[in-house]
This record gives C-alpha cells, sequence and structure tokens, in this order.
C-alpha cells in the first residue's frame, strides 16, 4: 500500500460528533495551563491553542507556554502557535515543540502590535503574500501532522486576503482560523463576516470563524451565515468560561442552563486561585485578577457599576468584599449572555504595542 502525501491529516474529532467545532483562541498572557484548567471546568472547547511563540535568532520555546502543551490535563489538544518569518529558525522551533505533544503548528498572520509588525512578523507578514507563501511552503515540509494558520483579513485592506487563501490551499493547511478584521482594523470595528464566508468557499479546509463571537446564540449565527467549521471564541471565554458548554447546548437545538451572578462569583474565586502563581505579590495578583474582571464585568450590571468598584481595588480582601457586594447581593440575577452595550473593558488604547491584555479592548 502507498501512502498519499497529498492526503490531509485528520483533525482530532470535537467533543460532539458531527457538530461546529469550538476552539479558545489565543491570547497573550492569558490562554496559559492555568486558565485553561479553569476553562475546561465549565466546558472545554474543542481545541486549544497557546500564546505565541516567539521565534528569531536566539530564541528558544518559552518554557510557561511549553507548560499549557506539556502539563495539559484538560483532555483536550493543543495547537502551539508560532511567530516569525525568519523559516530556518521556524523550521529549528517547530523541530523542537514535536518533542512535545502538540495537536499542531499554527501560524500567527494576525497580531496588530506595532512592536509585532514592525518586524514583518505576525500581521507584518500580510503586505507580503510572497513571504507567506515561502513560509508555508518550508513549514509544511516540515510538519508531518496537522499544519494551521491564524490570519486577518489583510493589513491596511484586504487586497493580499485572496493570494494568502491560494498559499494556504496550496501547501494543504489543515485548518483555518480567519479574524474577520485587518490588523489597521485592530480589535474594535465591525467584523467582516462576509470575508470569512469567501475564505469558507475558496480554502480546501475547515475554517474557524473568529472575531466577536460573544456568546453561543452568535456562534450559531456566524456559523449558519459564513458555512464555517466552528468559532474560535476569545474575549468572551474570558467573560463568560460556559461559552463553550453553552455553544455546544445551542448547536444541538437546546436551551443552555442559565448561569447566575453566584456562579460567576464561584468563577472568579476558582480564577483566582488557579491563576495565583506562589511567588506573586497580592497586590500584582489583584492587578492580573482585575484584567480578567474587565471582560467579566461587561456581564454583570447594565452601568458598569461592578467594574467602577473593581477598578478601585487593589488587596485581596477588597477585591472580594467588592465581589460579594455586586455578585452575591442578588446572586440569583442572571449573568448576562451578550455583554451590555457601552461597558467596556477597559483599560482602553486603540493602538496597542503587544498583544496584552493590559492594552486589548474589547
Ligand atoms: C489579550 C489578547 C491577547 C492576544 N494574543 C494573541 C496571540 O498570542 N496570538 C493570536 O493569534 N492572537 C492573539 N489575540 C487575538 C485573539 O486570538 C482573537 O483573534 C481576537 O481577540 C478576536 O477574537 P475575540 O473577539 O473572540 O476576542 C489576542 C487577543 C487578546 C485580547
Amino acid at each position: 500500500m502507498s501512502l498519499d502525501p497529498t492526503a490531509a491529516c485528520p483533525l482530532p474529532p470535537g467533543i460532539v460528533a458531527q457538530q461546529p467545532l469550538t476552539a479558545l483562541a489565543p491570547m497573550q498572557d492569558v490562554t496559559d495551563l492555568a486558565f485553561m484548567r479553569v476553562l475546561s471546568h465549565y466546558g472545554a472547547p474543542d481545541f486549544f491553542f497557546t500564546e505565541f511563540f516567539r521565534v528569531h535568532a536566539q530564541s528558544r520555546p518559552e518554557k510557561h507556554i511549553l507548560r499549557s502543551i506539556d502539563e495539559n490535563v484538560t483532555g483536550r489538544p493543543v495547537f502551539a502557535q508560532l511567530i516569525g518569518e525568519d523559516i530556518p529558525h521556524l523550521l529549528r522551533t517547530v523541530r523542537e515543540l514535536l518533542q512535545h505533544p502538540v495537536a499542531g503548528i499554527d501560524l500567527n498572520l494576525g497580531c496588530p502590535a506595532p512592536k509585532v509588525y514592525k518586524k514583518n512578523v505576525g500581521g507584518g507578514l500580510l503586505r507580503d503574500p510572497a513571504r507567506v507563501d515561502d513560509i508555508l511552503a518550508a513549514l509544511r515540509e516540515a510538519v508531518p501532522g496537522l499544519l494551521t494558520v491564524k490570519m486577518r483579513l489583510g493589513f491596511d485592506d484586504t487586497t493580499p486576503f485572496a493570494a494568502i487563501l491560494e498559499s494556504i490551499k496550496h501547501h494543504r493547511v489543515d485548518l483555518l482560523s480567519v479574524h474577520g478584521r485587518t490588523v489597521k482594523e485592530m480589535y474594535r470595528s465591525e467584523v467582516h463576516y462576509d470575508f470569512i464566508a469567501r475564505a469558507v468557499a475558496s480554502a480546501h479546509c475547515p475554517v474557524l470563524a473568529n472575531g466577536n463571537i460573544t456568546s453561543a446564540a452568535k456562534a450559531r449565527e456566524v456559523v449558519q451565515n459564513t458555512g464555517a467549521a466552528g468559532v474560535m471564541i476569545g474575549r468572551h471565554a474570558i467573560r463568560n468560561p460556559w461559552i463553550f458548554s453553552q455553544c455546544r447546548a445551542v448547536f444541538s437545538g437546546h436551551t443552555p442552563a442559565p448561569v447566575t451572578l453566584a456562579d460567576v462569583r464561584e468563577y472568579v474565586e476558582r480564577l483566582y486561585t488557579t491563576t495565583r502563581h506562589p511567588d506573586f505579590p497580592e497586590r500584582a495578583h489583584v492587578n492580573k485578577m482585575k484584567k480578567y474582571l474587565n471582560f467579566v464585568g461587561q456581564g454583570v450590571d447594565p452601568e458598569g457599576r461592578f467594574l467602577h468598584d473593581m477598578r478601585r481595588t487593589s488587596t485581596e480582601a477588597e477585591l472580594f468584599a467588592a465581589c460579594d457586594q455586586h455578585l452575591l447581593s442578588n446572586p440569583d440575577t442572571i449573568f448576562a449572555q451578550e455583554p451590555y452595550p457601552g461597558v467596556i473593558a477597559r483599560p482602553n488604547c486603540e493602538t496597542p504595542t503587544e498583544c496584552t491584555l493590559d492594552e486589548v479592548t474589547a
């Protein structure tokens, strides 16, 4: 029997057969081992993606990111994401990562941080489709299993989109995640789901729709309207860690069980305990928690009172007092499935220098 070298590698099966797929979007400083563990408590996505491993002449795979692969206890596959443009160093990193239990290798073609794109990596590569083609050719040679890509629609505009989709097809990429914005559109513009539909129509591989999938209902609508194989969800999984199990319920025609503010209080405590590093001072950990809670607060009350009070805390006791006041005074109140309009996850910055929770907003 001869093996067909052009045959696509099958994706790992989803949690529920025949349903649209779900994935947690890679998020630097968020999607680490601890966060993946917390999320899987409430209902894991089908696939996880690591935050990006930086690739350059001096790089070695970052140890803390490797932990999210080596110590993964979620029972779900983890894809390792790379950001870089130097082919020999990308290949060296791939060889190193393939020594770990990765589900596949993912290339970042979307990071919009100026510090990143000025080095012609991440979203910066979208300015040079020929270079993307060379990189994908080399990665395809080096990755015997699943090779995946996460891309935006273009840099200033969508001009390179068609050429890059052609390369993705030509080099037999196994899964494509499309964030339906250009690099210049950052994180807050409308999402161009029509371009995701175009990717679905032209790609030979499954496509995950990404960008502002705020709820399970929105996930179903976007899958129906684009024909995507599934959804990739980032910020709204921080706000609502139940979102992946809610998607599974909605995809099978059921109404998800309501989440109450008391449930959210329990989530906050789990997040606090699980993400706490033993060497981290209390104040620094409270500040880190406030970054997650910026998103959580979008579903607590329509006036943003929880966000207002939570942002003014600096100790563990103050933080949990604010949580108790807003989450346990009326514990049976329903946690909103969609973020309340106008309740913004600050700090607010339109031109982040890095993809971190400090600088990226909803
Ligand atoms: C804090 C933060 C960090 C991010 N880090 C990464 C990253 O490491 N790699 C990547 O491809 N995208 C990164 N992104 C982009 C997300 O994966 C996703 O494409 C974007 O947030 C849109 O999806 P959403 O509306 O579901 O959040 C990051 C986004 C945020 C908010």
